[in-house]
């Protein structure tokens, strides 16, 4: 069982973690205003709190994501919620093929630096948008290692991102027109050393029409 599948039904429990996340929507329809005709991965999405926050505004949503157990939450929240324009499905780009499924923006919450293969990933994004299509990618900026505890530490590939570097390694992919923007500015105790302040930004990038 992954970190993931045994922090699942906890999840929401954390305020600031939920609070977090709705800064990410806000950002995401703040800079990319999303439709009411456009259709939505969330990739990495956990119980769903992003894709969730964006489906008032959008067609529909997919959650995807690698573990069970957070997928599991998210079904129940669909089920519950009656909210029969959003579906959680099982993916992970780093392994299974492309699916042949087209979306109008994918958005990637706090997921990347729990991935390993952070070009596969980006690549297999940038096949899943439609022509024009926008990518959301929140995420931390480069940090010291402390974000995470230490009991979580495996389940982490990369130590928050550099801005620029990402948005260079988009436009290598094919993407166009890379920004970024602050989302969330917060403090946090962190082991070992009281309080640090972490930075979540968002970066979005188009694919080609
Ligand atoms: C920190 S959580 C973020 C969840 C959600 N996006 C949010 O913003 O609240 C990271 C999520 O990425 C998922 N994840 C990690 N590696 C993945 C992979 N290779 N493919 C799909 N999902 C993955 C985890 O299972 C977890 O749900």
């Amino acid at each position: 069982m992954s970190h993931f599948d045994e922090a699942a039904a906890t999840w929401d429990q954390e305020p600031a973690r939920v609070r977090r996340m709705r800064e990410v929507g806000q950002a995401i329809v703040r800079e990319a205003a999303p439709t009411r005709e456009m259709t939505v991965l969330d990739y990495g999405s956990g119980t769903g709190l992003v894709g969730l926050y964006l489906l008032p505004h959008v067609h529909s949503v997919v959650g995807a994501d690698n573990s069970p157990g957070m997928l599991e939450v998210l079904r129940k929240k669909i089920a519950e919620g009656h909210l029969h324009a959003m579906r959680a499905v099982r993916l992970d780009l780093q392994v299974d093929p492309v699916p042949d499924d087209r979306y109008h923006m994918v958005v990637i919450s706090m997921a990347l630096h729990h991935i390993a293969d952070v070009d596969r990933t980006l690549r297999g994004c940038h096949q899943m948008l439609r022509p024009g299509g926008i990518l959301c990618v929140a995420d931390l900026d480069s940090e010291p290692g402390t974000f995470h505890p230490t009991a979580v530490a495996g389940s982490v590939h990369h130590l928050g991102f550099d801005r620029k570097e990402l948005k260079g390694r988009l436009e290598s992919i094919g993407f166009i027109d890379a920004r970024d923007a602050t989302v969330s500015t917060f403090s946090k105790p962190v082991e070992k050393d009281g309080e640090q302040t972490f930075l979540i930004f968002l970066v979005t990038a188009r694919r080609r029409v």
